[in-house]
């Protein structure tokens, strides 16, 4: 079945990537929020990610101004029911994403594969939710998605070949790779780089050199983009401190434990660039003080 509409539920960080980057692939979007405001944040993204791809000379006006226009926003779930594929990017909470996979299941036609965003959570304990385990996988994307280049397609123990095939397709016509990995925590990007950020964070701990210093190190001695505090910074602190707790959980690896500067910055709200202040410290628009 060739998909043609896609709807996506949440509309923040990662969910508006998603939407643009299924609009500027020709995909009819539409996105469900809880309220209006979610949306307009939702779009306000949307808007200031498509201008800095036609300021970077990466798409045209009139593409940007198309893509846009195939995004509809909505809070009711039900518009979502014409979708040959739903992408939840919800929040990472599993009661939270099994409630709207039930929901899902009951007003998508039984074709439609639903798929989850989610970076750590059982993808199976989403399709057991519904009446049709087969068409449930992972579709994982990364931030910032208008620009990274990787999907993982997440095979749960239940997903079909059919479904893994049609999610292949689509990741091809989003112009990204799609690389199939195993319903395990991480999948295959987190699975090695949480360990390597929370190992960043341990080294900070022990004075082994200031935040700057070791960012500056993985960025000319590996030419990695951006260093483990900017990164830790960008993907949010909150996010990876429950990334890490959902690993250590499952495998009792000293590895994977939260160290406690990771779990005290966050309880302190410094949450990196969202909130102002992680390893770094940013002005309101998101640009690093210092
Ligand atoms: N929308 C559109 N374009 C964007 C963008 C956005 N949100 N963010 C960056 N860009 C574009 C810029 O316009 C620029 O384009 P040109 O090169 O054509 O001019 C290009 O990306 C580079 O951006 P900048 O020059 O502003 O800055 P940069 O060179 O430092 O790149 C970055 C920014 C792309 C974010 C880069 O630093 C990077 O790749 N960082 C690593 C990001 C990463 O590792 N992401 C994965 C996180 S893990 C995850 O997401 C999964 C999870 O489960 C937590």
């Amino acid at each position: 079945m060739a998909i043609q509409k896609v709807g996506v539920v949440g509309f923040g960080a990662m969910g508006s990537g998603i939407a643009q980057a299924c609009a500027q692939a020709g995909f009819d979007v539409t996105v469900r929020d809880v309220d209006q405001a979610a949306l307009d944040r939702g779009f306000g993204v949307v808007d200031g990610s498509l201008a800095r791809l036609v300021k970077a000379g990466r798409a045209t006006e009139a593409d940007a101004k198309a893509a846009r226009g195939r995004i509809r926003g909505t809070t009711a779930l039900g518009d979502l029911k014409d979708s040959d594929l739903v992408i939840e990017a919800a929040l990472e909470i599993i009661e939270t994403k099994r409630e709207i996979f039930a929901e899902l299941d009951r007003i998508c036609p039984p074709a439609t594969i639903l798929a989850s965003n989610t970076s750590s959570l059982p993808i199976v304990e989403m399709a057991a939710a519904t009446k049709r385990p087969d068409r449930v996988a992972g579709l994982h994307f990364f931030n910032p998605v208008a620009v990274m280049q990787l999907v993982e397609i997440v095979r749960a123990l239940t997903t079909s070949e059919e479904t893994v095939a049609a999610l292949r397709e689509f990741a091809e016509r989003l112009g990204k790779r799609g690389i199939v990995c195993k319903d395990t925590p991480g999948f295959v990007v987190n699975r090695l780089l949480v360990p390597y950020l929370l190992g960043a964070i341990r080294a900070l701990e022990e004075g082994v050199a200031a935040p700057d210093e070791i960012d500056d190190a993985v960025k000319l001695g590996l030419r990695h983009p951006m260093g483990p505090f900017e990164l830790l910074d960008y993907t949010g602190l909150d996010i990876n401190l429950h990334v890490a707790n959902v690993f250590y959980d499952e495998f009792k690896d000293p590895s994977m434990a939260a160290p406690p500067l990771l779990r005290r910055m966050v309880a302190a709200g410094h949450l990196g660039r969202k909130s102002g202040r992680g390893f770094y410290e940013y002005d309101e628009k998101g640009q690093r003080k210092r």
